[in-house]
């Protein structure tokens, strides 16, 4: 199987003050069981004495400058010496000029990453500092001035062993925490460079000398503290589940097992210090269970996870909705000019999926907006726009510059994300955490339905006191209520599925139309195939057949036509005799009651019927498990798809 992925991990060597200090760097294409077995075969590491070492930096590489390969990936090094190394995610946008600048100083690169420049910019600061007793963190400190991009980044160095420093802007970064023994502070206090940056390297140092106790976390006592940085709380929660989440531009060391947080300037929240936060993430939620992958689990799960999305905020017997973190901005919500919802790829398609009856709800238009294209367009947004930013891991990049776009159009910005602590649910005003729990699969999965069901309870609470509404309202919150069951009996559904992607698995090509409320569906649908199997898929607007995809019809093709009992009904009818007229052979996702379609289809999938508006979150459910299966039987990883990962941290 082809590995698009990079793996390496660097730890201290024997830095005793008696012997050459180093750092021991392995790196492999491939993915993180290729390192451990790497490491092991290594001559040095079988004798455990040699590397007993509680100090390390990791990485697993999702390519954007350079081939996966051992050399591309990180630790990337300033000199074969391993001096400095870093592991970087997101991208350095002047690494050209950087590169350039560094070869005329005489460094020579060896990878294609755009990454290398750091490693070797922090030694060129280094060689040329004007004290013996500069920082770490100052080092890196400098480094980030001289970088553009999105970065969140990890040091080590033989110059300061036993010392880390990280750093984050654009990209997330957290620290876990984990101590037996009290914590000296759950509170670490931030320290400011009030100087320029000139002066920099002498105030780090004199503030560097003045760190003690109050300034720093330590375990009280001397206790043993040990520090965790991630990207995600995924990747930290087996160990502990009380984080710090950094900060743009916040410099944190760990130097003698004791944490201190320092900046240049004062962040945009003014906040003082940063928090030591409790997940609430259990290390069970994060594994497999009895499912061959994260994906399988976390379809299964969708029964679970759309009751936790609505807990505590339907309330079935009063008929109301209550969002809580929205509550204080309802009345400006319901003043504005438009809602405009704004995301990428699944999270997009959640927007699409409601949008109709949002409209209907709250009576106002709505834009939903993939949200490169709406940068790309510059789009006008005004103070009086709600702007609503959808995205499971509250990280994409293409997301967040279009969150911090319209905040500086003052819109009221609005997240809707699963992930708490994450840069849209911190930089918004306000929002609804959608509660689905972690999602580990890169296929968006559980976190599409729960992002379904927040919007529909959006819209729910806006039209709370609308008379000519209420019968609707009532119609859709009894729908909610059952929904739950009803997603059980879809699932159940799974053999009959596995047995149709038998039949498809060899195809090259898979089209999946229809429309109206449905039409998300056929867009989600695809999505979840192409991105897991490998195969085309095409979503399709059935009113749009013959402008075009019709052309596309013959015995071959395979196409699944999503049929509802919904206003467009008549409309799917009429699309499936112009698939069956030029002798396509559809297979028809319908519901339970409907005897007019499987009449035509050459093989059917019935569904429970629900209100038309949230018939979409039990249409979605049988194409997840399709490409699921499709992808198992065609021998592919189905929860690391080639060429993407899970949060998208770059533009
Ligand atoms: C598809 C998928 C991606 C994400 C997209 C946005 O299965 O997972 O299309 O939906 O990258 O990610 P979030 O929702 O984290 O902003």
């Amino acid at each position: 199987m082809t590995v698009f992925c990079a793996v390496g991990v660097a730890i201290d060597g024997n830095n005793n003050e008696d012997k050459e200090r180093f750092i021991k760097l392995v790196k492999k294409r491939g993915k993180v069981k290729a390192l451990e077995e790497e490491l092991y075969k290594q001559d040095d590491l079988d004798s455990k004495t040699d590397f007993e070492t509680h100090f390390g930096i990791a990485h697993t590489r999702w390519a954007t400058h350079g081939v996966p390969s051992a050399i591309n990936s990180h630790p990337q090094r300033s000199d074969k010496r391993n001096e400095f190394v870093v592991i970087h995610n997101g991208i350095i946008t002047n690494y050209k000029d950087l590169r350039k600048f560094l070869e005329s100083k005489g460094y020579e690169f060896e990878s294609e990453t755009d990454t290398e420049t750091i490693p070797k910019l922090i030694k060129y600061m280094y060689d040329n500092r004007e004290s013996e007793d500069t920082s770490f963190s100052a080092l890196v400190e400098r480094v980030i001035q001289q970088l553009e991009g999105a970065f969140a980044l990890v040091f080590k160095s033989i110059h300061y062993p036993g010392e880390a420093v990280a750093t984050r802007r654009g990209s997330p970064l957290l620290i876990g925490v984990r101590s037996k023994y009290k914590l000296s502070t759950e509170q670490i206090p931030v320290l400011y460079r009030t100087c320029s940056i000139e002066n920099v390297k002498n105030i780090c140092n004199s503030q560097m000398k003045r760190l003690d106790s109050s300034t720093c976390l330590h375990a009280v006592g001397d206790k043993a503290v040990e520090f965790f940085f991630a990207s995600d709380a995924s990747a930290i929660i087996e160990h502990t589940n009380r984080v710090i989440f950094l900060e743009d531009d916040d410099i944190a060391a760990v130097t003698d097992g004791k944490l201190s947080i320092h900046r240049l300037e004062r962040s945009a929240s003014d906040d003082p210090s940063r928090a030591i936060q409790t997940l609430q993430m259990e290390l069970q939620q994060i594994m497999k269970g009895n499912f061959s992958a994260f994906m399988q689990k976390e379809i299964f799960e969708q029964p679970e996870s759309v009751v936790n999305t609505m807990r505590g905020r339907v309330n079935f017997e009063s008929s109301t909705v209550l969002l809580g973190g929205l509550k204080d901005h309802l009345k400006e919500i319901r003043r504005c000019r438009r809602l405009i919802i704004i995301g990428c790829g699944t999270s997009y398609h959640a927007a699409v999926a409601t949008r109709q009856v949002l409209e209907e709800l709250t009576e106002l238009p709505v834009m939903v907006e993939l949200a490169s294209d709406f940068m790309d367009r510059n789009t006008p947004v005004f103070r009086d726009d709600v702007c609503f930013f959808i995205s499971q891991s509250g990280e994409t990049a293409d997301t967040l510059m279009a969150l911090r776009y319209c905040k500086e159009r003052r819109a009221l910005t609005v997240g809707i994300t699963n992930t708490v602590g994450s840069s849209i649910s911190r930089e918004t005003d306000c929002g609804v955490h959608i509660n689905a729990g972690p999602e580990i699969g890169v296929a968006s999965t559980k976190a599409y339905t729960s992002q379904f069901v927040s919007l529909v309870m959006f819209g729910l609470m806006m039209s709370e006191d609308r008379i000519s509404l209420q019968k609707r309202r009532q119609e859709i919150i009894s729908g909610l209520k059952s929904l739950p069951e009803m997603i059980k009996e879809v699932l159940s559904l799974d053999e009959k599925i596995h047995d149709l992607a038998l039949e498809l698995y060899k195809q090259r090509s898979l089209l999946v139309m229809g429309r109206g409320y449905n039409y998300a569906t056929c867009l989600e649908g695809a999505l979840k195939i192409k991105e897991i199997t490998y195969m085309h898929s095409e979503g399709i607007l059935a009113g749009e057949l013959k402008h075009g995809p019709l052309a596309l019809i013959d015995k071959q093709m395979p196409v699944i036509m999503v049929i509802m009992k919904d206003p467009c009904f008549t409309k799917c009818q009429n699309a499936l005799q112009q698939i069956t007229a030029r002798q396509g052979r559809p297979i028809i996702l319908c519901s339970k009651e409907d005897t007019e379609s499987s009449k035509f289809a050459y093989k059917t999938i019935e569904l429970p019927h629900t209100v038309d508006c949230l018939q979409g979150v039990l249409s979605v459910i049988p194409l997840q498990l399709l490409s699921f299966h499709l992808a198992v039987l065609r021998g592919y990883d189905v929860d690391f798809p080639r060429n993407l990962a899970k949060s998208v941290t770059v533009e």
